[in-house]
């Protein structure tokens, strides 16, 4: 088959360049020319719309059926939470993670349930070969061996093989390692990466298949190849973990059928992925109860109350600047409570190191960790543990004042149900939950009073 011409295009700008160059010369960004095919396709895209072709038909919007999104379940039910419900017939998802996290172990396990429910799925795999994918799958037991492999990296022949068998579901691993014939560069580059995505999302939708892709993360966090590529495709999802903890975090931050920021827990076990029912219980289990700088808040993921503890260590620092070490918090917030505790609270860090961590390797974004994080700090500082019965919500604001946050009811009932007895939260926050004290705090002060005590 002729090849087809390619351009090179700035995926920063859209400059065209006749050859690659390392650095664009409209605007000079660098690696940021990427190669796309031209000609043929020109008239595929339709740029010009032949005046005798039939046009097609517009109605109005009351006209159109709603659409009943069905749904395949992967016999996975966090996995299943996470989708929004299952997989969506003809859509595209991204599963994200670092090497080595179980993203081909989850999709395997998923693969084999959809085939015993009737599905089915087609395993492409450009990273391992069928005799490799056949030695995960004797560990993962069950029905992985209904399962149809194929070890292939080009895309065009992964297609042609999905249509062959006539697969409800094709996934892909990874998009890294597939290149279609219509550009000339490497698996992996950008121009392929954005190319080949392009094609499974057409494949998808004409074909009706469900298609996954797994993509490879950065060092930076991103989904290797560009953000084109989670702009092209239906729901990203991040499978992410501590590589020496054995539980598994699965999370969308995209999701068009579906809500984001719904989070799955998996345990890696010997015999593949485990479903976490209990996910506090998960994290609350390595908490030393008893020891100073710890407290304990309950996140919102998504529609799922989720207990975690915070940690702070303060140490006097040996010469020069204090350090400020955060992780699972970001260290401007971080920043931010601690000038808080000094200015409005009076107890003081200069002088100290300051280390703060979140178990679990969760990470906190919302304010209403705040007022756990500032308990962690006083409780290491003054060297008192907190109660052990304990949760804490509440944000801090900029004058010391303590804030509610949303859906306290469901986060405390958690909180209940794990044996909490009592919560510091916001003088202003209406809640009453069966079995937990609520105590409300106007300013920071009092919560420094209350850790006194
Ligand atoms: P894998 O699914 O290959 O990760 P990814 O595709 O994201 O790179 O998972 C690899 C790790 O999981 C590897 O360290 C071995 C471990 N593992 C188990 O602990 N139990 C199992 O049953 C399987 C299949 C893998
Ligand atoms: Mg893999």
């Amino acid at each position: 088959m002729a090849r087809a011409k390619s351009a090179w295009r700035c995926t920063e700008c859209g400059h065209t360049h006749p050859k690659w160059v390392g650095r664009c010369e409209s605007c000079g960004a660098w690696n940021s020319v990427a190669e796309e095919p031209v000609a043929a396709d020109t008239a595929r895209r339709g740029v010009r719309v032949a005046a005798s072709g039939t046009a097609p038909i517009v109605r109005r919007l009351r006209d159109v059926d709603a659409a009943k999104i069905a749904r395949w379940g992967t016999g996975l039910p966090e996995f299943d939470f996470v989708l929004g419900g299952g997989l969506v017939p003809g859509s595209m998802t991204l599963i994200g993670g670092e090497p080595g996290i179980g993203k081909s172990t989850l999709l395997l396990q998923a693969a084999a349930r959809l085939e015993a429910s009737g599905r089915t799925v087609l395993y492409a795999s450009g990273e391992e070969s069928a005799e490799q994918l056949r030695l995960r799958a004797d560990r993962l037991g069950g029905a992985t061996g209904a399962v149809h492999v194929l070890g292939e990296t080009r895309l065009e022949a992964v297609l042609a093989a999905s249509t062959a068998i006539d697969a409800s579901v094709l996934v892909l691993d990874s998009i890294q390692t597939v290149y279609t014939d219509a550009l000339e560069s490497a698996p992996g580059n950008v121009g392929q990466v954005r190319e080949c995505a392009g094609l499974l999302m057409r494949f998808a939708k004409d074909t009706g298949t469900a298609v996954v892709v797994v993509g490879h993360v950065t060092k930076g966090g991103g989904i290797a190849g560009p953000k084109t590529l989670e702009h092209i495709v239906d729901t990203v999802l991040y499978f992410e973990g501590e590589a020496t903890l054995d539980y598994r975090l699965l999370r969308a931050t995209k999701n068009r059928f579906g809500s984001v920021d719904e989070l799955g827990v998996f345990e890696m076990t010997g015999a593949g992925l485990v479903a976490v029912a209990n996910p506090s219980a998960l994290f609350l289990a390595a908490r030393s109860t008893g020891t100073a700088g710890s407290a304990v808040t309950a996140l919102l993921e998504g529609s799922r109350p989720v207990l975690v503890e915070v940690q702070a260590l303060a140490a006097p620092s040996g010469y020069g600047t204090p350090q400020r070490v955060a992780t699972g918090i970001d260290p401007r917030r971080l920043a931010v409570i601690l000038a808080i505790l000094e200015r409005r609270a009076g107890v003081s860090f200069a002088n100290v190191d300051v280390f703060v961590q979140v178990t679990a390797g969760v990470k906190l974004t919302e304010p209403g960790s705040d007022l756990a994080v500032a308990s962690a700090l006083i409780s290491s500082i003054q060297n008192r543990p907190t109660p052990a019965d304990a949760l804490y919500l509440g944000e801090l604001g900029l004058g010391g004042e303590i804030r509610p946050v949303g859906g306290a009811e469901r986060r405390l009932a958690e909180a209940a149900r794990m044996g909490f007895r009592q919560a510091f939260g916001s003088a202003r926050a209406r809640v009453d939950v069966d079995g937990l004290r609520h105590r409300g705090l106007a300013h920071v002060d009092e919560l420094v009073g209350s850790l006194a005590a």
